[in-house]
């Protein structure tokens, strides 16, 4: 038998607009580990859990399988349109005039939507690479960040808005200073700001900024995605779970130190969007933050144990003549 979590245990977050969604929801990114099946099955069983903020990207390549489920679970009565929450993302090679809205408009179709609760751009530059590539691939047309590129992507955003086919916009992998120079620009402004956000990466400053203008963080990978794909990882990087401060506190809690992650996460403010096909993780993921809250001292113990330690450095996506992906993020 499921296990269902009850809909009012789950916490909820307002956006600017005065639209609320739920404080977790599930990523569907396969971590090129995971097959476009195996995702939406997970989704349907997140879905018939409790779940209903479901993070897609079209890059992710996998949005025509999780359309079927979504068609099936409003068919089969589990959940109506108006309770879920679904964001999608546009890919950095469709930032060119005309693009975004081609984009939208085929996450739409392959979601079987008619509109999306949020549409974020995924990387604000069009540097692209193919999809289950190497740490060391570069695209010899990538280029740094400018602002006037990105508000061409932007103005197609606020186009979607006022067509009625996406609710929210939103950013990603964005910084402070890229921030500074566009916000000004946008007619409509980005409700959402997806960010990596765990224990071992808070980017306090970042998430400060964000709630100071209104943008709801969504933390990615909330577990240090211990899954993610070769290309995002190096020696150095260190292992959220394994953290003395999460091991101990989970101890205490006798829970899997993720679900530490997880409800430090809500406590925090941000949505995180924690990745599982695994059933078990996935309710348990979801179950974690509707009971036994962390104390004021674990959470103290947690935010003082950031280790500035980025895992997705996005090093694909560097131009030639960069210097190294801290080129990316304006350090
Ligand atoms: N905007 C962006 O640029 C961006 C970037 C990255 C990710 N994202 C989004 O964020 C989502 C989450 O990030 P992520 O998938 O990289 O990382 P994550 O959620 O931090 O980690 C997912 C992995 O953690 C393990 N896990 C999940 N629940 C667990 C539990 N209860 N106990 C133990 N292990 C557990 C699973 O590993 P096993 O599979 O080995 O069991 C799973 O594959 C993505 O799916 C995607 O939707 C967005």
């Amino acid at each position: 038998m499921r296990e269902v979590i009850e809909q009012s245990k789950i916490p909820r977050r307002t956006l600017y607009t005065g639209a609320g969604m739920p404080a977790i929801g599930i990523g569907t990114f396969g971590s090129d580990k995971y097959g476009e099946a195996e995702v939406a099955e997970a989704v349907y069983g997140a879905i018939a859990s409790g779940y209903r903020l479901i993070d897609c990207a079209s890059v992710y390549q996998n949005e025509a399988s999780i359309g079927n489920v979504l068609t099936r679970v409003m068919e089969e009565g589990i959940v109506s349109r108006k309770d879920l929450f679904v964001v999608s993302k546009v890919w950095n090679d469709m930032h060119g005039e005309g693009d975004v809205i081609k984009s939208c408009k085929k996450s739409l179709s392959d979601l079987q939507l008619d509109y999306l609760d949020l549409f974020l751009v995924h990387w604000p530059f069009p540097n692209y690479h193919a999809p289950g590539c190497s740490q060391d691939s570069r695209n010899p047309d990538s280029r740094p960040f400018a602002a006037e590129e990105f508000m061409v992507a932007w103005r197609q955003c606020e186009e979607l808005v006022e067509q009625g086919l996406v609710r929210h916009i939103g950013m990603s992998n964005m910084t402070i200073v890229k921030l500074e120079q566009v916000l000004p620009l946008c007619k409509i402004a980005p409700a959402a700001l997806e960010m990596e956000l765990h224990p071992g990466f808070q980017q306090r400053e970042l998430f400060d900024y964000a709630i100071a203008h209104d943008m709801l963080p969504i933390g990615f990978c909330p577990l240090g995605s211990p899954s993610r794909p070769e290309r995002d990882r190096t020696a150095e990087d260190i292992s959220d779970m394994e953290m003395p401060e999460i091991v101990e506190i989970a101890a205490v809690h006798d829970v899997h130190p993720a679900l530490v992650c997880l409800k430090w996460a809500v406590q925090n403010g941000q949505v995180p969007i924690p990745f599982s096909v695994k059933e078990a993780q996935y309710v348990g993921n979801l179950k974690c933050v509707t009971e036994d809250p962390l104390g004021e001292e674990e959470i103290r113990r947690i935010n003082a144990a950031d280790k500035n330690c980025r895992l997705v450095k996005g090093q694909v996506f560097l131009w030639p003549g960069a210097n190294g992906w801290e080129d990316l993020w304006d350090m």
